[in-house]
């Protein structure tokens, strides 16, 4: 992993170059990392907001051969190794909010994307996107992220060197790729859910068509979150913003 690395000051989104260069069939584990960028994407539609200097905003490469099905995993393995990294680095515990936030105090710290090419039912490549909240001060945040978004810098006082926090997520990506590709997602759902804040708790499931509140149980084994409400029936939520 971001062994082939493209660097660039300013772009639209990394995400954008990255969905380029893998129809271009560049290595796996090819990285693009950018200062800044323009028009960061996020889950939903969103915008990210991806100010210079202050964040790593990058998009990773990967072709596991497996099912479209199981691509879900993949962003749950980012953000072990996400989490594992700002630990390392920091001393501080992050959570993760599923699928896909990293939060520390309840605010986010990380946001994760994960796109892909398929070919028929398999992948051709995944695009990961990792955005981080790195050394922004409290006033860098827009109005509408002060109360929900916080950054590394904050919560430790200290600015963090992002290329050492660069080094070690990926590090981390490389070895829980590979135990993923040797011995599956059991090792990694172990490691999640041991981060996991939502599992065991009443949530609320908001998805582009309806809300659905229950117990999150936890996730299968391809990465879906198993949500019983109450009436006993469970449901597969595979896409939506989690309330606690
Ligand atoms: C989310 O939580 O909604 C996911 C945010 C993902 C943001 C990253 S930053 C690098 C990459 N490029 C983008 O435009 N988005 C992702």
């Amino acid at each position: 992993i971001g062994k082939n690395i493209f660097y660039e000051e300013s772009v639209e989104s990394t995400q954008k170059i990255a969905h380029q260069l893998a129809y271009e069939n560049v290595p796996e584990g090819t990285v693009v990392i950018a200062e800044e960028q323009i028009s960061g994407r996020g889950r939903m539609d969103r915008k990210w907001h991806s100010p210079k200097y202050t964040g790593i905003w990058m998009s990773l490469i990967l072709r596991p051969q497996i099912p479209l099905t199981k691509a879900p995993q993949l962003t749950l393995l980012t953000a072990v190794a996400v989490v594992q990294a700002i630990e390392e680095m920091t001393g501080l515990i992050p959570e993760i909010k599923w699928p896909n936030d990293i939060l520390i105090n309840g605010k986010k710290v990380t946001g994760i994307l994960t796109e892909l090419h398929a070919e028929a039912d398999r992948i051709h490549s995944t695009i990961i996107g990792i955005g981080m909240n790195v050394n922004q001060k409290q006033e860098d945040f827009p109005n509408e992220l002060q109360t929900i978004a916080t950054s590394l810098f904050i919560e430790k006082g200290e600015v963090i060197t992002r290329a050492n926090l660069i080094k070690h997520i990926f590090a981390n990506i490389e070895k829980l790729y590979f135990l993923y590709l040797d011995e599956g997602f059991f090792p990694i759902k172990l490691l999640w859910e041991s981060y996991a804040i939502s599992i065991g708790k009443q949530i609320r499931a908001r998805t582009l068509t309806t809300t659905i509140e229950g117990k999150a149980l936890g996730i299968t084994d391809e990465g879906v979150l198993q949500l019983e409400d109450q009436h006993g029936k469970i449901h597969s939520i595979y896409s939506a913003d989690i309330e606690l």
